[in-house]
């Protein structure tokens, strides 16, 4: 497998990461995972733009431009192979010797890599069971930033828990999930907590959003309450990894009837036209 480390492609073996990169001791960088469907990066541009976005909120800069990272990311994908997978790709603030501060002088480290992995089938049909816990992470959810150990414990505790997915909720007030982006569907209309700093502004969620106005289903960015959440006749999570997935249960309470709803499988097939 080859790895792109910085402007090079090379091989995974011959990449070395110092033990003072700020990626490492601080958690200090910015990430994306892409998907590529068929050979190509789905929605890369966008991906990149958030990547751009999330850095500068760090004041951080990306290595050099957007244009050549995304010729050297469509390079990756193609020497790698790729067919159905997704690309990892991080950006830290470099090396410097251990000190909170940013350093006067680092150089961004950028490293991305791909790997095989197949579309979740049988999970978009059959749905998924989720539990419900507080989100006790930052305040700047917007940045996908490498500092990711909030959302570890709520998937771990939904993994001890058999499950597949944490929908988190901030005094009551539902967020996100903690790798995805959390939908309900009441009365036939569409609700999804704003794009502010309390979630990550998904592309998924984004293209949902671009779907539903399709479809004529009304959106509502605004917030809900567990209760509505319970009370919801369809809610689904998203994300670049898992699409569009029917939550079929929460804390082992049923959602709706209990197995997909009508409106998340409308939304489900408009996506999948857009990555025919
Ligand atoms: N997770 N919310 C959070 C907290 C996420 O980590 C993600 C993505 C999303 C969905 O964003 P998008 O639709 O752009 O993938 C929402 C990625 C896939 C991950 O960390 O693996």
């Amino acid at each position: 497998m080859k790895v792109l480390m910085n402007d090079q492609i090379t091989k995974r073996n011959d990449i070395i990461i110092d033990i003072e990169d700020r990626g490492y001791q601080f958690g200090d960088g910015v990430y994306e995972v892409i998907r590529v469907y068929n050979g190509n990066a789905f929605y890369l541009q966008e991906h990149i733009t958030r990547l751009i976005r999330s850095a500068s909120e760090l004041k951080m800069t990306l290595p050099y431009n957007e244009e050549r990272l995304l010729t050297l990311l469509n390079q990756l994908v193609a020497e790698n192979q790729l067919i159905e997978g997704n690309i990892y790709l991080q950006v830290s603030r470099g090396v410097a010797p251990r000190s909170h501060q940013f350093p006067e002088h680092s150089e961004a480290v950028l490293i991305a890599y791909t790997y095989k992995a197949a579309r979740p089938l049988s999970l978009l049909q059959n749905g998924v069971s989720t539990i419900l816990t507080e989100d006790i992470r930052w305040l700047r959810c917007d940045i996908k930033s490498l500092n990711l150990l909030g959302a570890v414990l709520a998937k771990q505790e939904a993994v001890d828990a058999g499950c597949h997915e944490a929908i988190l909720h901030r005094n009551g007030t539902v967020t996100e999930g903690s790798s995805t982006n959390v939908a309900i569907i009441k009365e036939g209309t569409l609700y999804t907590h704003p794009a502010d700093n309390l979630i990550l502004h998904g592309i998924t969620r984004q293209i949902i959003l671009e779907c539903a106005n399709d479809l004529c289903i009304p959106v509502r960015e605004e917030t809900f309450t567990v209760e509505q959440l319970f009370a919801a006749d369809e809610v689904f999570i998203s994300s670049t990894t898992m699409e569009i997935a029917p939550v079929t249960s929460i804390d082992q309470k049923t959602i709706g009837s209990g197995t997909p709803g009508p409106l998340t499988h409308r939304l489900q097939q408009a996506f999948e036209e857009k990555i025919k």
